[in-house]
């Protein structure tokens, strides 16, 4: 009788897991993305990226599918960033996008999403390039901001300087 408990149990988290995915995208309640693997955690943007405005226009040619046919990530997440296919997550959306650090945002375009039609795209794509996707689809909410490793947010890029002085 425990047994079946525990596995009726086990059914329900799992439904629970996958609705509480679906609304990872586009829609529903915002949620900050599981943990960054181990594996990904150490990796940033090369730190004289942010202010590149060259390595940010490879980027949007990469989205729009201007530079390899192969990969359109406007097909589903839209030109302007607004979704144009249903879940797909919204670029525009600064509240959801902040939750995602750079580590979180090149692991997600590395392997997907599981169980969404957010695939997996190393196969395809160089790190150079998620990179430069990275430094462009930020563009959408987060213009003019950089990863703060030590804060552990997003920042001004104005304001890179200080924060980096502050907490020596
Ligand atoms: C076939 C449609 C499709 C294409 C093409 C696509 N995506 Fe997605 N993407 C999705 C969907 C759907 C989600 C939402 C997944 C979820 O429910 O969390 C998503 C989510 C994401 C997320 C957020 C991941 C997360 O943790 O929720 C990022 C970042 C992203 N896509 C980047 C890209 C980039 C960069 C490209 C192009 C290389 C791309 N996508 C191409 C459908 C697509």
């Amino acid at each position: 009788m425990k047994i079946k408990l525990v596995a009726v149990h086990a059914v329900l988290i799992t439904g629970i897991g996958l609705l509480a995915g679906c609304g990872g995208g586009g829609e529903g309640p915002i949620v900050p993305p599981p943990p960054t693997p181990a594996e990904y955690a150490e990796k940033h943007m090369p730190s004289d990226w942010w202010g590149n405005a060259e390595k940010v226009e490879q980027g949007r040619k990469i989205y729009m599918g201007e530079a390899n046919p192969d990969v359109n990530c406007s097909s589903c997440h839209g030109k302007d960033g607004k979704p144009v296919k249903a879940g797909a997550t919204d670029f525009r959306n600064g509240e959801r996008m902040k939750l995602y650090s750079d580590s979180a945002w090149f692991w997600r375009i590395s392997e997907g999403v599981p169980d969404t039609r957010m695939k997996g795209w190393k196969s395809k794509l160089s790190e150079e390039d998620i990179w430069k996707l990275v430094l462009f689809e930020r563009t959408f909410a987060l213009s003019g901001k950089v990863w703060n490793e030590e804060k552990k947010q997003w920042v001004d890029a104005g304001t890179i300087a200080v924060a980096s002085t502050e907490t020596r």
